[in-house]
């Protein structure tokens, strides 16, 4: 953690038992496996994308899966597993990820969104450069990222890749929901970096990174033989501001910290 101010990220080898893993991992796949028992039909309607729009949209305070491009593989789960599933829920409050909070400048967290990422080998892809602050915006920008490596992860099999320092960087980009319908609108024309800048995050199984809503990170497809799963928190500070053109809202279900 001491390098997380100048870093924006810091990593925690060990943080995660293989009991707690194996239980989160085995509840994932078996909301995995319900998910692919009862196909989602709008996936395969003429008007596809605005009801997998709608699908999206209104996820936030529920548990769905979402698919990759072939339909049938689940991509991830979301996105409130943390407040819906005990398994999940147990996993998710911790009082070490309490006093990591306080450490990453959130005495008051409010814990917005939980994703499972399957990342299945040979199919699981890319997500391009992003700063998640861009799709959980407050004011002031707080939104910090948790997430566990379920699997080893390197570089064979998609692992994070961060630009170290790159938190101090403008937010790019916000992700806006008007009228039912979400738009990735530019705010600062501030490239992202290029590769040479880009540190590969390779962790073993068990391994927490948190990292800052500004910093710029990516990963790669899963090239290798292997699963790659990884489970993200994503908490803000309490006291600021929540837009409320985010696309994640959750009337009905109260906000928790860890
Ligand atoms: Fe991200």
């Amino acid at each position: 953690m001491d390098r997380f101010a100048e870093d924006g990220y810091a990593v925690f080898p060990g943080f995660k038992s293989r009991l707690e893993l194996g239980a989160l991992r085995a509840r994932a796949e078996a909301i995995a496996r319900e998910c692919a028992s009862e196909p989602v039909s709008i996936f395969s309607t003429r008007d596809q994308a605005q009801k997998s729009d709608e699908y999206f949209l209104s996820s936030g305070d529920k548990i769905r899966c979402f698919f990759e491009e072939d339909g049938t593989t689940v991509n991830k789960i979301g996105h409130a597993m943390h407040d819906l599933d005990p398994i999940f829920d147990r996993f998710s409050h911790d009082a070490r990820l309490a006093e990591i909070a306080v450490r990453a400048g959130l005495p008051k967290p409010a814990l917005y969104q939980s994703m499972y990422i399957f990342k299945q080998p040979r199919v699981g892809g890319a997500v391009d450069w992003h700063q998640d602050a861009a799709f959980l915006r407050t004011d002031p920008v707080s939104v910090t990222a948790f997430w566990f490596a379920l699997d080893d992860a390197d570089r064979t099999n998609g692992c994070l890749w961060v630009q170290p320092g790159g938190h101090r960087s403008p937010l790019r980009s916000q992700f806006v929901v008007r009228d039912g319908k979400a738009e990735l609108q530019t705010l600062d024309a501030t490239p992202w970096p290029d590769l040479t800048q880009a540190v590969p995050v390779e962790v073993e199984a068990g391994t927490l990174v948190v990292f800052n809503g500004l910093l710029p990170h990516y990963s790669a497809p899963n090239t290798s033989e292997r699963p790659r799963h990884a489970y993200t928190l994503h908490a803000v500070d309490a006291r600021a501001a929540y837009a409320p053109d985010n696309w994640l809202q959750r009337p009905g279900l109260p906000l928790r910290g860890f």
